[in-house]
């Protein structure tokens, strides 16, 4: 491992994604909570800011809330009249998540809704009238990551993007042979209705990886 990794990842988050007031509450927020210090870094962030500004995302949907670090991200990227749906299973994760964002100035856009995320998923798919997500953020438990990808694509419009966070070192390094990230990145480039892409992404702790994926009309 590159020892020299977290001073790349400071020297990208100082200058690119340096952190507001809000999101370093956010991050306080939740340690102070005893919550897993799990959260995308600030560069990783401001990646998932960026990808939803290229395509102008005005509907997203984001699978894992926690203390809603990324949600902050995300909901900064979309225009007044955007909406972002983040699921999570944890009621109190979800308490905290709502006070970050309320703090963030972006709860009015935000929509936390607690459950498995399976079965809001399912739910939304069976709501009528709504409008397909143009972006899906998959960062939750990794042994159901195809069945998350399975029905985010059913979500997303074409040309939407699903997004697959922690996709590398434990789809290379664990010895698990199906581990949920390694069927995730094996689905996502075999299926011919996505274009995926596994990104190598910097993180505090070392190296990481999004899987990046964009719906296409299915060719032949
Ligand atoms: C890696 S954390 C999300 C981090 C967040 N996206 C961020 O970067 O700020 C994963 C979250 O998924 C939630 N989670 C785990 N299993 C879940 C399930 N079956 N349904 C919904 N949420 C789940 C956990 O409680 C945890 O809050």
């Amino acid at each position: 491992m590159d020892a020299q990794i977290p001073e790349y990842e400071r020297y990208i988050s100082n200058l690119f994604a340096p952190e507001d007031a809000a999101l370093q509450l956010a991050r306080e927020e939740m340690l102070r909570a005893g919550m897993p210090q799990i959260s995308v870094s600030a560069s990783s962030g401001k990646l998932l800011h960026v990808l939803a500004r290229i395509i102008g995302a005005e509907r997203i949907l984001e699978v894992g809330t926690l203390g809603g670090y990324s949600a902050i991200w995300l909901a900064r990227a979309l225009p007044a009249r955007g909406k972002l749906i983040s699921l999570e299973i944890d009621e109190r994760y979800a308490q905290v998540a709502r006070r970050n964002l309320e703090r963030a100035g972006v709860v009015e856009k935000v929509q936390v809704r607690i459950g498995p995320a399976l079965e809001s998923l399912s739910r939304l798919e069976a709501e009528e009238g709504q409008a397909p997500f143009d972006l899906i953020f998959i960062d939750a438990d990794k042994d159901l990551y195809v069945e998350y990808l399975r029905k985010a694509v059913s979500l997303l419009r074409e040309g939407g993007l699903v997004l697959g966070d922690n996709t590398l070192p434990q789809a290379v390094l664990d010895a698990a042979a199906d581990s949920g990230t390694k069927r995730y990145n094996a689905e996502v480039s075999a299926r011919l209705d996505l274009i995926s892409i596994l990104v190598p992404a910097l993180r505090i702790k070392g190296i990481d990886g999004l899987t990046i994926s964009i719906k296409q009309t299915q060719r032949a």
